[in-house]
């Protein structure tokens, strides 16, 4: 089972909520640290090699980037977050990192979900259970996703996802881009977030 994807493009970048353009379709962000993965796996949801830009240097997403995705069932946008935990940001950045993701998440009007990433080795961090609770509290639905499980053995990555699952109070879905693994779960759970029909076959 797999989501027929029409077409997919970048549509804006900003640093400021009221610089992008206005919700028009149902959207769903991706949250995370920094490096944990977040636009390598919009590239792999999107069956696209480099539309967004990864890197192995912690730091890479700067904005907000919008994505507009035509599948079969209908439309929407994917938004990619800056990385959290990120100590090499200049005083500036680092003054208005915050602002940027919190005022993005209470105000913009067409979100529907926020993934949250978690890179399995890792674990929950205080960073991430800050931003589930911000969540919690402004209402919004997270979708917890465990990033890079091709880098632990397969009984480890049972343990891990269990000890996730219980430290979240979530069940998380195992993601990996080297193994391509996960990808109809989080597509299902994203077209569940947006009420768009699941894809048949
Ligand atoms: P920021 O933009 O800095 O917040 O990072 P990000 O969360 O967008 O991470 P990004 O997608 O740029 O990936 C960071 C690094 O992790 C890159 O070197 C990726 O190749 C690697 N990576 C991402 N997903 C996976 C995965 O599933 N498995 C493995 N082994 N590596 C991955
Ligand atoms: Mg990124």
């Amino acid at each position: 089972m797999s989501v027929i994807i029409h077409n997919a493009e970048h549509i804006a970048t900003a640093t400021d909520v009221r610089d992008l353009p206005a919700p028009v379709l149902p959207e769903i962000a991706f949250g995370g640290r920094s490096n944990v993965g977040k636009s390598s796996l919009i590239n792999d949801l999107l069956a696209r090699k480099k539309l967004v830009r990864t890197s192995n240097t912690p730091g890479a997403t700067r904005g907000l980037s919008l994505f507009r995705v035509q599948l079969a069932q209908g439309s929407l946008d994917l938004v990619d977050l800056p990385g959290y935990g990120y100590a090499q940001r200049s005083k500036a950045e680092r003054k208005t990192w915050g602002p940027m993701i919190e005022n993005f998440l209470r105000a913009r009007a067409g979100l529907r979900a926020v993934a949250v990433l978690v890179d399995l080795r890792r674990g929950l961090g205080d960073d991430d259970r800050m931003l589930l609770e911000f969540l919690e509290s402004i209402d919004r639905a997270p979708i917890l996703v465990a990033t890079k499980v091709d880098k632990l053995a397969k009984n480890a990555r049972q343990t891990a996802l269990a000890q996730l699952k219980r430290e979240a109070s979530l069940t998380p879905i195992p993601y990996s881009t080297e193994e391509h693994l996960g990808r109809d779960a989080l597509w299902q759970a994203v077209l569940r977030a947006v009420s768009l029909g699941a894809p048949q076959g």
